[in-house]
Parts: structure tokens; C-alpha cells; sequence
């Protein structure tokens, strides 16, 4: 594989772990400000973005790419209400689009087509993240300074099952 494409892709499970690092901290703290539901649907968010980190891990070794891995970096603890970590979230995801766009754009260039076909399933996958995220934010922008409503969308959110 190509040198850039695999210190990239090195940088993608980085990137991965990060993002479940953020959910992680943003289910502390959802758990801390007594949001039970919103705190589980960032812990499975969490899982979702190691299994990403480990898809492209699995990735690198069947490809016979070593695999390096960095520190990560420390995520925020606080937020200031559940509407602006949900936001931090939709902006992180969003981020994470245009890291794989970059990506599928370098393995257009190297005509590397198996890395092609492999990030596809990302871009499909940043769609859905983005939707799911995105609607948080907007059922939550809706519904500012209505505390009751808030409860049920966290009542809401609690039922996301393990996918
Ligand atoms: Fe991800
Ligand atoms: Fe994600």
C-alpha cells in the first residue's frame, strides 16, 4: 500500500478512538447530570466508533500495513447543556466525513481500488452518523427551555438497542 495512504489510515484509527473517547466523556457526563438516556446512547455511540477503529485496524493487517498506534488525545468533560454536547458531537462527525472524503479521494488517486471498495462502507456509514446526530440536534433545538420535553426525548433515546 501506499506510504501516505497507510500513515493516513493510521491516522483514521486514531481518529476512531478519539471519537469514542468523546462519547465516552460525554456518557459521564449525561450520567452525572442525571440523563440516563442520553448517557446510553452515547455509550453505544462510543462502541460504535471503536468498532470503526478496529475495522480499519483489521484493514492495515490484512493488508499487510503495520499498525502504529498514537495517544489519544483527552476529550471535554463538560458541556454546558445536553443540546451543546450533542452539537459537539454533530460537529465531530462531521469531521470525520471529510477525513474519509480525503481519504477515498487519495485512494482514487493510487488507483487503489480494494481501499476503495474498503472506505466505501465508511462514507455510507458518516450518512447515517450525521442523520442520527443531526436529528438529535434539531429535536433538541425544537424543543429548548421545555424541560418536560427534554425528559421524554431522554426517556426516547434510552431505548436505542446495541446494533
Ligand atoms: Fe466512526
Ligand atoms: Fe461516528
Amino acid at each position: 500500500m501506499d506510504a501516505k495512504l497507510a500513515k493516513d489510515l493510521n491516522k483514521q484509527i486514531n481518529n476512531e478512538l478519539f471519537a469514542s473517547y468523546l462519547y465516552l466523556s460525554m456518557s459521564a457526563w449525561f450520567e452525572d447530570q442525571n440523563w440516563p438516556g442520553f448517557a446510553h446512547w452515547m455509550r453505544l455511540q462510543a462502541k460504535e466508533e471503536l468498532d470503526h477503529a478496529m475495522k480499519i485496524f483489521d484493514y492495515l493487517n490484512d493488508r499487510g500495513v503495520a499498525v502504529i498506534l498514537d495517544g489519544i488525545a483527552a476529550p471535554k468533560t463538560t458541556w454546558d447543556s445536553p443540546l451543546e454536547a450533542f452539537k459537539d458531537a454533530l460537529d465531530h462527525e462531521k469531521q470525520v466525513t471529510k477525513n474519509f472524503l480525503d481519504l477515498m479521494d487519495l485512494a482514487i488517486s493510487l488507483k487503489d481500488h480494494a481501499s476503495q471498495i474498503f472506505l466505501q462502507w465508511f462514507v455510507t456509514e458518516q450518512v447515517e452518523e450525521e442523520k442520527s446526530t443531526g436529528d438529535v440536534v434539531a429535536m433538541l433545538e425544537k424543543i429548548r427551555g421545555s424541560v418536560g420535553a427534554v425528559f421524554q426525548l431522554d426517556r426516547q433515546l434510552g431505548k436505542r438497542e446495541d446494533d
